[in-house]
């Protein structure tokens, strides 16, 4: 068949107006829709504009994210209020940590401590392992009051410190960096919250022996940490992130699942009310699977393994121990351990420029600090010239399988045991109702001798 009987067949030639109905609209729409205007150079700046908007958006974003963090700078640390541990009758270290904290910018509030022979045995909880000494009920205790504290005072947030604590020079500048670590975690950098912080959080376990890390979900990797110790100085840590997971120059922060020791750790008003519930309230529905009787950190560990709390923890500790120089016992409030041997000098664990070993640099004026250990990158710097990296989130378990993760959602996250005033288990019928005589006992009792 040649051309022109092609031409001639029915469908071709139906073809030949259709086309000229597409040329009409797309000539409609070159007047209509920029993007198609022949004027390649107008789409252009409609495009830039668009991307200029977009960025000046980001800039507004990233403009209120430092600022939100700025806050960090002051004199409680970006949270409500900091508040210590301590046994009154232990002058030496609150003199130590008031010392300390005025010289890295902030101001603390004490909780007494509580001493062992002062605790009225009905406090215990019901099922308090007695095979733990009375020492670490009363730290306990005294944990509790701060959880207390912060919800009978409405405080958003507190940083709790135990008064052996020490910390580093740039505290303010590491927790800015933590900030940013724990905000990207929570998918919140770019979100207004209420603390600089981040909203979505029941603990951040700033200082410990050893934490571990929900693997399951993403990481946040800070590298080049210049406040990180050589890891042959790291003090002895009782769990710690898998083996692989960081490089040596590398601080992480991750989503906690377990850890010990409570040199220092922020409590957030919600997850206050959470650990009085569970471990001195003592609402039904707790015993067994949550409050199990033992020590502090195990007994809050456990709540952030289970997801009651929402925990974050960086990978080493950012806090260390103090110790100054004298008694060797001066580390304890145990009763027991008076004397000791004598000690001739201060000792510091876990922190590279330690504000306590620096205290007589700085008063005398140095202009600047110097690091418990040589062999770090500035064996002594400024402090204004201590500075963070931006970090990076990790994905450690695509390091093992292939297929992507997916980055839970804060509402994924969230716990799956509420224990507000409005969760059912509250509102419990109490034990006395079904069992009658014991309430009847008790009335007795009162009454009677
Ligand atoms: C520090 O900042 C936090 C968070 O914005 C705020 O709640 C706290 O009151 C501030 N502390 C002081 C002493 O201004
Ligand atoms: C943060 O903001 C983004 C959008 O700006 C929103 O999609 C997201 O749900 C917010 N996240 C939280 C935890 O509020």
């Amino acid at each position: 068949m040649g051309f022109q009987a092609a031409y001639q067949t029915r469908s071709v030639r139906w073809i030949i107006p259709f086309i000229g109905l597409i040329t009409c609209a797309l000539t409609w729409l070159r007047f209509h829709d920029p993007r198609l205007q022949g004027d390649q150079e107008s789409w252009n700046e409609q495009k830039a504009s668009d991307e200029q908007r977009i960025q000046e958006q980001e800039a507004v974003k990233e403009h209120q994210f430092q600022e939100s963090i700025q806050d960090i700078m002051n004199a409680t640390l970006g949270f409500n209020k900091v508040l210590a541990i301590n046994i009154p009758s232990r002058t030496d270290k609150r003199d130590q940590l008031v010392l300390g904290s005025s010289l890295t910018g902030f101001v603390i509030d004490f909780i007494d401590g509580v001493n062992a022979d002062e605790i009225n045995p009905k406090t215990y909880p019901y099922n308090w392992n007695q095979e733990h000494s009375a020492t670490e009920y009363a730290c306990l205790r005294a944990h509790l009051n701060a959880a207390q504290r912060i919800v009978q005072q409405g405080l958003r947030t507190a940083l709790i410190l135990e008064d052996d604590v020490d910390w580093d020079i740039s505290i303010k500048p590491q927790l800015q960096t933590f900030a940013h670590a724990v905000r990207t975690l929570q998918g919140t950098t770019q979100n207004h919250t209420d603390s600089p912080y981040g909203d979505e959080w029941d603990i951040l376990w700033l200082g410990h022996c050893g934490a571990s890390c929900k693997t399951e979900l993403p990481f946040y990797m800070i590298p080049n940490d210049p406040t990180l110790l050589k890891s042959a100085h790291l003090p002895t840590y009782y769990h710690s992130p898998p083996e692989n997971a960081r490089p040596d120059d590398t601080r992480l922060v991750c989503t906690m699942e377990d850890a010990a020791c409570t040199p220092a750790y922020a409590m957030s008003y919600r997850g206050a009310q959470r650990v009085l519930a569970a471990l001195s309230v003592n609402p039904s529905g707790f015993e067994g699977k949550l409050q199990t009787g033992d020590q502090i950190d195990l007994e809050l560990g456990r709540m952030c393994n289970s997801g009651l709390l929402k925990c974050f923890a960086p990978f080493p500790s950012l806090t260390g121990t103090y110790r100054s120089a004298g008694l060797s016992s001066k580390g304890t409030d145990q009763s027991g351990h008076e004397g000791g041997i004598q000690m001739e000098r201060a000792a510091s664990w876990g922190v590279v420029y330690s504000t306590m070993l620096n205290t007589k640099h700085i008063l005398q004026g140095e202009r600047v600090v110097y690091a418990t250990w040589p062999d770090v990158q500035h064996p002594n710097i400024k402090p204004e010239d201590i500075h963070f990296e931006r970090g990076y989130v990790y994905d450690y378990r695509s390091e093992e399988v292939s297929d992507p993760i997916p980055i839970p959602t804060p509402e994924e996250e969230i716990v799956d045991e509420p224990v507000f005033a409005d969760d059912p288990s509250f509102t419990d019928e109490p034990y006395s109702i079904s069992r009658p005589h014991a309430t009847r006992e008790w009335h007795m009792k009162e009454s009677g001798s």
